[in-house]
């Protein structure tokens, strides 16, 4: 999926994948998981209201993200007046315990996401296409800190019924993908019914959405 592509959807307004509520597993299942507190990243954020939800949890965050639109409407539509900062590979955007680096996330490093202690992803995985999906996660072991856990949500559904993005990762790809160094645990999984509107609105006959803890 070329830069692009997100710079058109988001130039266009095309942006059905933004949930302006906050994401219910996330509120959930981020404390039952007894995760440290520290500094959250959020690959591929978007302008996700997911990012003051965890904030507002006491965690420090950074986002990752490759529209500057995005991240300019983040901080207006929630009041922020950020400090811009360049730096060599990206802006830095930052205001009230948020941090947005602006620019691909395959040149962050690891200096970078110093302190980091967890990730959360929600349409970060599942936004890549299967031929990115292995760079993203060996890239993900080069740059977080050791220890680092995750809470990812991803949606399974029969991939020839609808083109991505979303793309359809299904439990089996995330343990392939995610094994070598980390322990994979499905947590949580919810079968959308057939007549609901996210499958009928793009014409998929069943849809899944899962929840795992990667530690
Ligand atoms: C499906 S959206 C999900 C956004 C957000 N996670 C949410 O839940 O609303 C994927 C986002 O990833 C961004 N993106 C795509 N490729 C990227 C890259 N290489 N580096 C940083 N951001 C990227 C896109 O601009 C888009 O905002």
């Amino acid at each position: 999926m070329k830069s692009e592509f997100w710079h058109q959807r988001w130039s266009e307004g095309q942006i059905g994948f933004h949930q302006s509520d906050i994401n219910g597993y996330l509120q959930e299942h981020w404390r039952n998981l007894y995760l440290d507190q520290g500094t959250v990243f959020v690959p591929l954020c978007g302008k996700s209201s997911d990012m003051l939800w965890l904030r507002d949890q006491g965690h420090s965050v950074i986002g990752s993200e490759l529209s500057e639109l995005a991240v300019k409407d983040f901080f207006e539509e929630n009041g922020l007046t950020p400090t811009i900062e360049e730096a060599e590979r990206y802006q830095r955007w930052s205001s009230d315990g948020i941090t947005i680096l602006v620019g691909d996330i395959f040149k962050l490093r690891a200096e970078d996401l110093m302190g980091v202690t967890t990730l959360y992803d929600r349409a970060a995985l599942v936004a890549l296409p299967e031929s990115m999906r292995w760079d993203y996660v060996h890239h993900l072991q080069k740059i977080l800190p050791h220890q680092c856990k995750m809470l990812l949500i991803a949606t399974t559904y029969p991939q020839e019924e609808m083109a991505g993005p979303p793309f359809s990762v299904d439990e089996r790809e995330i343990r392939a993908l995610y094994k070598s160094h980390w322990q994979v645990e499905q947590i949580f999984t919810h079968n959308f019914p057939d007549d609901h509107p996210r499958l009928k609105n793009r014409g998929i006959s069943r849809m899944e959405e899962s929840v795992y803890l990667i530690s």
